[in-house]
């Protein structure tokens, strides 16, 4: 079936055109089109985004980008299904991708559906499926999935494409949102997660020992609240060197945030005997990151999934992904926006 599917949830506008093939047993996808506006430049003045902002540029980029579809080819009559994502995410962003694509369906007769972001980050991995059976596909259950975003942080147990149990989440700040408060510290411009990363390249992760929140406690909780503020007070004692040198608490604060994904992700692999690894969301795109869970999956011996570079931040492919799992178990969401849409 053919899907176009519409995300708007934040600060990326994006719309694709993904043909599904396959079912719930063997999902495949080609993606046909895939683009995405960044509003990044247009929030960065203000260090994060802007919700009413966000609904200006996405209201005027939804007809940019689809115009752009249909000088590509594109042609809604042979569309079999449009998907907008409902939450969570900022409303005001939210409804007007929802809109726009009940405006389409309404005009084109073809059957909308409302798609939980966060699903489509968890099946955003199948976008470069390694899968040829449906055997293969079963052998990576059940699976452990990390999915590490600006607004969440979780840990989840799948039994199977369709069936998942959360085995802890973050207490407060998400992981992503920790990167960005830290970058802002550092007077490093939004979003800091890539900025930190840059930097901490150049940086000695030993120069401060942070906490590790959560990290000895024998539960799949997250805290990264604790880490951020033991930033600020280091950056507030040490301001005069840390002009001189942030690169070392960029290193220091990422190693502190990697040991505690890593440990976590270990002891749910080991506890729930673990046939593979995911890794998903936008702070997926972190190498560093990537490069410790995927050693931690060779140590394992299981197989590490992770999307390609362009599926980790938010992206309208994966909820086309996610809107055909939907649509084929039946487990669909209202076309209504729910900013604080939660996984069920
Ligand atoms: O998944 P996403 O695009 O949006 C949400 O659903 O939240 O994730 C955005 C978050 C931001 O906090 C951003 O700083 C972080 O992902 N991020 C990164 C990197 N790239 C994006 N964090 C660490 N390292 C990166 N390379
Ligand atoms: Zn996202």
């Amino acid at each position: 079936m053919k899907i176009l599917s519409v995300e708007t949830s934040c600060d990326e506008t994006s719309l694709a055109v993904v043909e599904a093939t396959g079912g719930l047993s063997l999902p495949r996808f080609k993606t046909e089109h895939h683009l995405i506006a960044s509003q990044i430049a247009i929030h960065r003045p203000f260090g994060g985004v802007v919700p009413n902002l966000a609904k200006r540029e996405h209201l005027k980029n939804l007809p940019f980008l689809y115009n752009d579809l249909r000088a590509r080819g594109f042609d809604i009559s042979k569309t079999d299904l449009i998907a907008a994502t409902a939450g969570p995410g900022l409303e005001p962003a939210l409804w007007t991708g929802i809109n726009f694509a009940q405006a389409l369906g309404g005009s084109a007769a073809k059957p909308v559906l409302g798609v939980n972001h966060l699903e489509g980050h968890l099946y955003s991995f199948l976008l470069s499926s390694p899968f040829r059976t449906k055997r293969e596909l079963e052998k990576m259950f059940p699976a452990i999935v990390l999915l590490v975003s600006g607004g969440h942080t979780m840990l989840m147990r799948l039994s199977s494409l369709t069936e998942w149990h959360i085995l802890g989440e973050t207490l407060d700040d998400a992981a992503g949102e920790a990167y960005d408060k830290v970058a802002r510290l550092l007077g490093l411009p939004y979003p800091g997660g890539p900025e930190i990363e840059k930097i901490a390249k150049k940086g000695n992760p030993h120069a401060v020992e942070f906490p590790r929140p959560m990290l000895g406690k024998p539960n799949y909780s997250f805290s990264f609240s604790g880490l951020k503020t033991a930033v600020l007070y280091y950056v507030k004692a040490n301001a005069r060197t840390i002009k001189k040198n942030p690169a070392d608490i960029a290193a220091s604060f990422q190693a502190a945030v990697i040991d505690v994904l890593a440990g976590k992700t270990r002891k749910a692999i080991t506890e729930h005997e673990a046939r593979s690894l995911v890794l998903v969301g936008g702070v997926a795109g972190n190498r560093a990151i990537r490069e410790a869970l995927g050693t931690l999956a060779a140590e394992k011996k299981i197989p590490f999934l992770v999307p390609t570079m362009e599926h980790n931040t938010d992206n309208a492919a994966m909820m086309a992904v996610a809107a055909y799992i939907a649509h084929l178990s039946g487990k669909t969401y209202p076309l209504k926006a729910d900013g604080s849409l939660s996984l069920s």
